[in-house]
This record gives structure tokens, C-alpha cells and sequence, in this order.
């Protein structure tokens, strides 16, 4: 049926897939979780507290969701979420426990991977610790849907390195000009770093905008940074909404308890569902894209 030069690049394509496989560990893509990293250029933005309620509005959504506490200076998601932390994913590099044994049930049905914080935990990874972690972030990935990485602020080596391990990268952003200038700075960061990264391929960039104001003043501060990074940088960034300045915010991190269920009909929480709903229906798309390819590649293998 086919001539020999189809068999041989037949071939030679199985070849290709069954590389690409073993570059992922030997773990089919399909069956990895899909990883979300949340940061931000400026610090004090909302990072902890939108990784945390969006990880929950998406295991609402029924996706098996782990948050994983990735912000090495300032790691604090078990606050957010009103969790007791015996061990982090420290104790696991350090051979001390294992995934298992560190991760925390915590409230709306997710799971949390804790991190340890501290001036002495401030430290950089070295280059072998780095890919330590990343290898415990792609078990946590095998055993969900969707992980969450709640990931520094600013351009340090760990942080961009370790965020470009996400399919997806969220950067938060406020209306402010600082922020947004930052925000803009990571973007650049992550493009020049995905030419770079071992990895992954590019990971998708998409944009959040916290402590907004009014909804005009949230869609103008996405549509100003996408605008630069389209102009500037020649990058898509995905819109994923903005979240109301919210006082019930604040109230509910006083309560250690997240805003989604402790005030699941404030504004803030509208938005934070909002914006889940347009990342479940990105995931779904990635699946689909994924079972397609797995369909296209079982002809060949
Ligand atoms: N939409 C919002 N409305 C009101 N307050 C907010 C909002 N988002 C964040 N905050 C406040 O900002 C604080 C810092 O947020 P956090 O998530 O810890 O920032 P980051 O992780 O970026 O350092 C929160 O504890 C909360 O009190
Ligand atoms: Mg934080």
C-alpha cells in the first residue's frame, strides 16, 4: 500500500515519538497534569492568594487540582488556605520524606505541596536541586489534573527557570505602572528563557489583572501589556480576566480561610470563578489537542 520511502519515513517518525516520550520521562504528555505557574514582576500583587482560590474554583469544576508552593522567599499558600504544615517539598529534596508523605489535604478538595520560607531558605537552588524539584513537581503532575505552581515575584533564576517548566504561565499584574512595567519585564524574561529552556515547549502566557478597580480599568491594563508584548516581543498573551479590589478579600485571609468559600458571592469571588472558567476551558482544549495527537502517534507506533 505504501511505497518504501513512505515506510522509511514512517519509520523514522515513530523513531522521533518514541524519543519525545522518553524525553518526557517516559510518561505519556497525556497522562501528565497540566502545570499553571502563577508570578508576577512586583511582589505583594496576589499571586498566594489567586493560586490558591483559583486552584480551588478549578477542582470545583472537577479537575483533580494540587497547589504547590513554589515562592521560595516568602512561601505562605498554607496561610491562605488555613492548613497546619508539618513538611515541605524541601523535606522530599532532602531525602527526608517522600511526595506522599508531604502533601496536605486542604480545604474545597485540593491538595497542597508546602513550601518552606525564611531568610536561610532564601538561598538559590543549585542547578542539580532545581531539576530535583522539577521532578517532584512531574509526579505531583501524574497524579492530577492540574497543578498550580504559587511561584516567587521578579526575574531570579529560580523563578523564571522553574515557572518555565509551566504549560502555562499567569502573570499577575495590577493597574498600577510599576506593575504593569514588571509584569512586562517577566513576559520578556519567560521569552528569552523558553529559547533556552530543556524542558518544555514554550509554555502558554497569559495575563491576570488583580486590584482592579472596575472591570474597564481591568480590561484596559490587560489590553495595554498584551499590546506591548505583541508589538515589542511578538508573543500571544491570553486573557484571563481581573479580579475586583474586594474588602471580603481581606476578610477572609484574616479568617485563614479562601475568599471562594468563605464568600463565594462577593465580587471578588465572581471574578476569581470567572476566570477559573477560562482556564478549565483552555485545559479542556489542551486535552483535546493532546488525544489527538496520541491518536495521530498510535498510527505510527
Ligand atoms: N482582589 C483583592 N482585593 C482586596 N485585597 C486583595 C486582593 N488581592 C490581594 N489582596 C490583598 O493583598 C494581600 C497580599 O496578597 P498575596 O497573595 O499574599 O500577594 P503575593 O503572593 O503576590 O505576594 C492579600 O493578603 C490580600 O489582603
Ligand atoms: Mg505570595
Amino acid at each position: 500500500m505504501f511505497g518504501r520511502e513512505d515506510h522509511a519515513r514512517r519509520v523514522d517518525q515513530a523513531h522521533q515519538l518514541r524519543q519525545l516520550m522518553a524525553s518526557s520521562g517516559g510518561v505519556p504528555a497525556a497522562k501528565r497534569g497540566h502545570v499553571i505557574a502563577v508570578t508576577s514582576g512586583k511582589g505583594g500583587v496576589g499571586k498566594t492568594l489567586l493560586a490558591a482560590n483559583l486552584s480551588i474554583a478549578l477542582a470545583a469544576r472537577g479537575h483533580r487540582v494540587a497547589l504547590f508552593d513554589m515562592d521560595m522567599g516568602l512561601a505562605n499558600a498554607d496561610i491562605v488556605l488555613g492548613v497546619e504544615v508539618a513538611w515541605t517539598w524541601r523535606d522530599v529534596l532532602a531525602g527526608r520524606r517522600s511526595l506522599d508523605e508531604v502533601i496536605i489535604h486542604g480545604p474545597g478538595g485540593i491538595t497542597l505541596v508546602a513550601g518552606a520560607s525564611g531568610v536561610s531558605q532564601m538561598a538559590n537552588l543549585s542547578e542539580f536541586e532545581r531539576h530535583q524539584l522539577i521532578a517532584i513537581a512531574g509526579q505531583a503532575a501524574e497524579l492530577n489534573d492540574v497543578v498550580v505552581f504559587d511561584c516567587g515575584a521578579g526575574i531570579s533564576h529560580n523563578v523564571v527557570s522553574i515557572a518555565s517548566f509551566a504549560d502555562t504561565i499567569l502573570v499577575v499584574t495590577t493597574p498600577e505602572p510599576t506593575s504593569v512595567t514588571d509584569a512586562y519585564a517577566m513576559i520578556k524574561a519567560f521569552a528569552q528563557e523558553q529559547g533556552r529552556s530543556r524542558y518544555t515547549e514554550a509554555a502558554a502566557m497569559g495575563v491576570l489583572v488583580n486590584l482592579a478597580e472596575s472591570r474597564r480599568e481591568g480590561r484596559d491594563t490587560y489590553e495595554r501589556l498584551a499590546g506591548v508584548a505583541a508589538r515589542f516581543l511578538h508573543i500571544p498573551v491570553t486573557d484571563y480576566g481581573y479580579i475586583l479590589r474586594d474588602e471580603h478579600v481581606s476578610a477572609a485571609v484574616r479568617q485563614r480561610c479562601p475568599v471562594v468559600l468563605r464568600y463565594p458571592r462577593c465580587s471578588a469571588s465572581s471574578c476569581l470563578m470567572a476566570s477559573a472558567g477560562r482556564l478549565s476551558r483552555e485545559l479542556g482544549r489542551a486535552e483535546e489537542q493532546q488525544s489527538l495527537f496520541y491518536r495521530v502517534m498510535n498510527m505510527f507506533l
